[in-house]
């Protein structure tokens, strides 16, 4: 999996994700992640990017052109790399779009190369997106900066389904929202804290036991805190 991030705050992408287990998967290749800055691909000699909207109304909007450009110099890799002329999907972060979950990840997953667009100020112009951009994703209701930190959002969620970047495979597939449910509560070492026993069925090493009481109490979580998932 290849993640390429058009932004005008590369730096922040690189800086936020080359940490833990992701920054390992990209040390090790199992994951590529570049970012690309819009800037660079300002035609006017102050390298600006952005305008005022047409129409009017506070803010200013980046213009088309240079997403454009940063676009096609990355999609036109993609092709050369990806031997193909399949064109990358194109995720746009945005508030406008359909709210990000477990099941779009793993959807995403699949794909070789993604292209993640960074959007600031009060947005983009519509021409660009409507010609490049095949995925509108927010990560919540609620309002944003930028798109960079959602883009991050998304590229660990995607990154730790992609295979070889978690030790145990088995750790992605339970857990929160495999199957629509949160997870059971986990304990370690030591056996009692402040008072608080861990509880006796984990001690028992009945493992039919211990996978019937995983499973109530995930049921139990769930219908406490997450009803709408069931
Ligand atoms: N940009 C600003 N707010 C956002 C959000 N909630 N999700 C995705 N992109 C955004």
């Amino acid at each position: 999996m290849r993640f390429h991030v058009l932004t005008l705050f590369p730096e922040m992408v690189l800086d936020g994700l080359n940490t833990s287990i992701i920054g390992r998967a990209i040390q090790s290749g199992k994951i590529g992640l570049e970012a690309v800055n819009i800037r660079d691909f300002a035609t006017n000699k102050h390298m600006k990017v952005d305008d005022y909207p047409y129409g009017g109304g506070a803010g200013m909007v980046m213009q088309a052109e240079p997403v454009y450009l940063a676009y096609q110099s990355v999609a036109e890799r993609i092709s050369v790399i990806a031997e193909t002329s399949k064109k990358p999907r194109v995720v746009y972060l945005t508030p406008q779009g359909s709210v990000f979950n477990q099941r779009m990840a793993e959807d995403l997953s699949k794909e070789e190369d993604l292209i993640f667009l960074c959007g600031h100020y009060e947005g983009i112009d519509e021409r660009v997106l409507e010609m490049i951009v095949t995925d509108h994703v927010s990560i919540g209701d609620y309002v944003l900066t930028g798109g960079e930190l959602p883009a991050m959002v998304m590229i660990d969620t995607i990154s730790r389904l992609v295979e070889g970047v978690l030790h145990n495979d088995d750790s992605a597939r339970y857990e929160s929202f495999a199957e629509n449910r949160l997870e059971y509560p986990q304990y370690t070492r030591p056996e009692e804290f402040m008072g608080r026993k861990v509880p006796e069925v984990l001690l028992s090493g009945n493992h039919a036991k211990i996978a019937e009481w995983r499973e109530e109490e995930s049921l139990k979580r769930t219908r406490e805190r997450r009803p709408d998932l069931l």
